[in-house]
């Protein structure tokens, strides 16, 4: 399947991604990850106002469309079956994803501004696997993993409330893009792990 998965910072974009990946075997492309990975890669020749994406990425802005784009592209056309985390982000880039590939549906996690707040502040990862910890609602067993866990840099309180705000100013408006479109699925994203879990695989299960 060729699925979108749409959601605020904290929605779970990243955890049930992992589960469809388990599940249905599709690639993971998500552009937080690759940027991530690439966070002082030279951009300067893109007529951008800044050099790399780490300033962007830790003011919590969008990385420009030019430098996204191209990641996205490159990933699809190496992907047969995907989950799409991340992108698009705003209404130029839902455009020129449809000229990319056809996509089998779009997935919103619907989720509460007060908890994705709480969830972001309290998100670790787990820089050896890329594993998603939560300190509350999803700590680790092992006490050595425990003792590894890294905050992400943008889960600063002051980046994530302008997260939250590029979100409402930039991706609403492609919600509500797929949403006329007649494609998009939402799910409760407030609820449990397993139980958005649940939810997410029965409405794939259906649209494919
Ligand atoms: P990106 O990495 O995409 O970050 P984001 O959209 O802000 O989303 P997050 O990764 O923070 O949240 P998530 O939905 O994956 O939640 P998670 O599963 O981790 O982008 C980062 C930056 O890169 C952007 O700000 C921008 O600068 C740049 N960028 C990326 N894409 C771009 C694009 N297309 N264009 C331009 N710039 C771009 O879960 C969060 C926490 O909650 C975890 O601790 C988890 O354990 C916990 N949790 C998950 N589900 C539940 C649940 N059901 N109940 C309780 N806790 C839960
Ligand atoms: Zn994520």
């Amino acid at each position: 399947p060729r699925i979108l998965i749409l959601g605020a910072p904290g929605a779970g974009k990243g955890t049930q991604s992992a589960n469809i990946v388990e599940e249905f075997d599709v690639d993971h492309i998500t552009t937080g990850d690759a940027l991530r990975a690439n966070k002082d890669m030279d951009i300067s020749d893109m007529d951008t106002e800044y050099d790399t994406p780490r300033e962007y990425m830790d003011q919590g802005e969008l990385v420009p469309d030019e430098v996204v784009n191209a990641i996205v592209d490159e990933a699809l056309n190496q992907a047969d079956g995907f989950v799409l985390d991340g992108y698009p982000r705003n209404l130029e880039q839902a455009e020129e994803l449809e000229g990319m590939t056809d996509l089998d549906l779009a997935l919103y996690l619907d989720v509460s501004e007060d908890e994705l707040v709480h969830r972001l502040t309290g998100r670790r990862m787990d820089p050896e696997t890329g594993e998603i910890y939560h300190v509350e609602y999803n700590p680790p067993e092992d006490e050595e993993i425990e003792a590894r866990l890294e905050q992400r840099d943008d889960d600063t309180e002051e980046t994530v409330k302008e997260r939250l705000r590029v979100f409402r100013e930039n991706t609403e408006p492609v919600i509500e893009f797929y949403d006329e479109q007649g494609d998009l699925e939402r799910v409760d994203g407030e609820q449990a792990p397993e139980e958005v879990w649940e939810e997410v695989k029965e409405t794939i299960e259906d649209a494919v």
